[in-house]
């Protein structure tokens, strides 16, 4: 008892001081004063371009966060990978390296599909057969997320690997919402305490891709060309466009 006491109040210190350090830090802050900021472009209440900016031809910022993802973790992708709705990332990133390319999607009719399951449910999904899952861009489609991720471990063989990515800002993709559904913005937090309710902690890797001005410019469907390379690879972690997950099963599970 005494030493949940303690321990508690150790935790209750500990959060004060990090107030008073943020508090601080804030009041050192130069930002200009209020009215003085000026809008430009920026002073409207409709996206400069809507759909993420679809049909004005430069590279999406979200997806650009989601490809520096794959790219670093593309020996990831061997063997035989899954996919969800299409393999592009499983082609353009394991190349040879990939034994046998599944795509699922979670209804009959999808002509690339050679899988139809579903991961809310996972009725249809296999069990412990793929060494790599690309996750890019899916569990935010999912009402029931934590069953999502659970089915994607379960379908991994000991040793396997997933590569997920979300959104942890953005706007609705109304084209998903109007399908499947658009549910979730997640944290690095919630990702990692997702995963976590499967596999230890040394098996969860959470990385986060974004900063208030890429964040600025994602919301108005603005390219990855609009912004210079030091803006795009500038991090601040509080400002998470995309948050990113390698897990690995662990060999004896
Ligand atoms: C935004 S798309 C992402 C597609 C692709 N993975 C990518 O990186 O662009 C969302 C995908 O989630 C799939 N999806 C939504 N709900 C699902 C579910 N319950 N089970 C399996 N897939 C689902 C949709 O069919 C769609 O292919």
């Amino acid at each position: 008892m005494k030493s949940q006491i303690e321990s508690r109040a150790v935790s209750l210190l500990r959060a004060s001081r990090a107030m008073v350090r943020r508090a601080g830090s804030m009041a050192g802050q130069t930002a200009p004063p209020m009215g003085s900021v000026r809008f430009g472009s920026l002073r409207r209440t409709t996206p400069i371009a809507g759909s993420f900016g679809y049909g004005r031809g430069g590279t999406r910022i979200g997806r650009h966060y989601v490809n520096q993802f794959i790219q670093a973790h593309a020996t990831d992708i061997k063997g035989r990978v899954l996919e969800i709705g299409d393999n592009h990332v499983t082609k353009a990133f394991g190349g040879d390296h990939v034994t046998q390319s599944d795509v699922l999607h979670a209804e009959a009719g999808n002509p690339l599909a050679t899988v139809v399951g579903d991961l809310a449910t996972g009725e249809g999904v296999p069990v412990g057969v793929y060494d790599c899952i690309v996750l890019t861009q899916v569990v935010q489609c999912v009402y029931d997320i934590r069953a999502a991720i659970k089915h994607t471990c379960a379908a991994l063989k000991p040793g396997g690997v997933v590569l997920m990515t979300t959104l942890g800002l953005g706007q609705i993709s109304r084209y998903d919402a109007d399908r499947w559904g658009d549910y979730w913005r997640l944290s690095a937090q919630a990702a990692e305490r997702l995963f976590g309710e499967h596999w230890p902690d040394e098996a969860v890797e959470v990385q986060t891709y974004g900063n208030v001005l890429a964040a600025t410019a994602f919301m108005h469907g603005l390219s990855l060309e609009e912004l210079t390379q030091e803006e795009i690879n500038y991090h601040d972690p509080d400002y998470p466009i995309i948050v990113a997950v390698r897990a690995q099963r662990p060999v004896d599970s």
